[in-house]
């Protein structure tokens, strides 16, 4: 009878709105795409998904979150990079950042940029270097708490500077962008799919991209590589995930529905203004999201381990 109950509920699945946690601000980066791809999702399935943003602690307070909902299909959770780097960073997490989750596919990887406020007294990637050692003290970084893709690019690069400079905290770099705009805050690390608008009309100042070539979305910012950071490179990569135990015919479903998304023309234009595509196929699969997670556990743990940065 169970059995038959849960084939009843995924063969009739979606039968109400969906809801799709993203652990950041609104008005930032994964809120974008996540709008972008709940929007496709849902024309696909019939069915509206809306965006709940749960913020805080680089992403674990909204993922937390997800690991407690029920495994029906109708709570799933977009989120990035900051996914596999929390178990190294986080000590006391209530969840296991696999073994809470049930994959639903990866959806893109997005390049970041470093930008400052539009008056910073520097006018390329060499200048802003020479500032930013003559005043540290004074400099202030933001980012979105620790975890958060904002916070792991500026780990590395205060790591490949050999700087520590005061780090400016928010829920997500939306809230951060207003400051950078309003010149409350100096600089961050932030993704192009938050970062390519103010770029454009001028009213952030960009050093660098952090791909190894340029963007078709902006041509003449260097690479960070060829600006002075020989070899910095981050992508932010973005999952799809539904609470562990959530049933694979609604699993399968909703990986149909992303697949069916990053095909859109809407999205792929979308993510193209703003300097990223969609993963292929292929990697829009609940098996390829769970092995790159996986060995992005694997990779980061050492790398934060090493630079002795955590959270009790
Ligand atoms: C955001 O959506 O606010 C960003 O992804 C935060 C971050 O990870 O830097």
């Amino acid at each position: 009878m169970f059995g038959s109950a849960i084939t009843a509920h995924a063969q009739a699945y979606p039968t109400k709105t969906i809801t799709m946690i993203v652990p950041f601000a609104a008005g930032g980066p994964t809120d974008t795409v996540a709008r972008l791809v709940a929007q496709s999702m849902g024309n696909k399935l019939k069915q509206q998904i809306i965006i709940e943003n749960v913020g805080g602690a680089g992403g674990t307070i909204g993922a937390a979150r997800v690991a407690k909902s029920a495994p029906d299909g109708y709570t799933l959770f977009l989120h990035h990079i900051g996914q596999s780097t929390a178990p190294g960073l986080y000590r006391k997490l209530t969840y296991n950042a696999i073994d809470s989750f049930e994959p639903i596919g990866l959806i893109t990887d997005v390049p970041m940029t470093l930008v400052a406020r539009k008056d910073f007294p520097a006018k390329d990637f060499k200048e802003m270097l020479a500032y930013i050692k003559a005043n540290k003290a004074k400099v202030t970084y933001a980012n979105a708490g620790l975890g958060s893709a904002s916070h792991l690019c500026g780990m590395l690069f205060m790591t490949a500077i050999g700087t520590d400079l005061t780090t400016v905290p928010y829920k997500g770099t939306g809230p951060a962008m207003n400051d950078l705009l309003g010149g409350q805050v100096d600089f961050m690390c932030d993704q192009t799919t938050n970062t390519t608008s103010q770029i454009k009309s001028g009213k952030i100042k960009v050093y660098g991209v952090t791909t190894k070539a340029r963007l078709a979305s902006m041509p003449d910012v260097p690479t960070l590589n060829e600006a002075g950071l020989p070899g910095f490179e981050v992508a932010v990569w973005h999952g799809l995930y539904a609470p562990k135990g959530t049933p694979k015919p609604i699993v399968d479903t909703l990986a149909g529905a992303l697949q069916t998304a990053l095909k859109d023309p809407v999205v792929k234009q979308r993510f193209a203004d703003l300097g990223t595509e969609p993963v292929a196929d292929s990697r829009a699969r609940p098996e390829a999201l769970r092995a790159h997670l996986k060995s992005e556990i694997d990779r980061w743990g050492p790398i934060i381990t090493k630079a002795g940065v955590y959270a009790d």
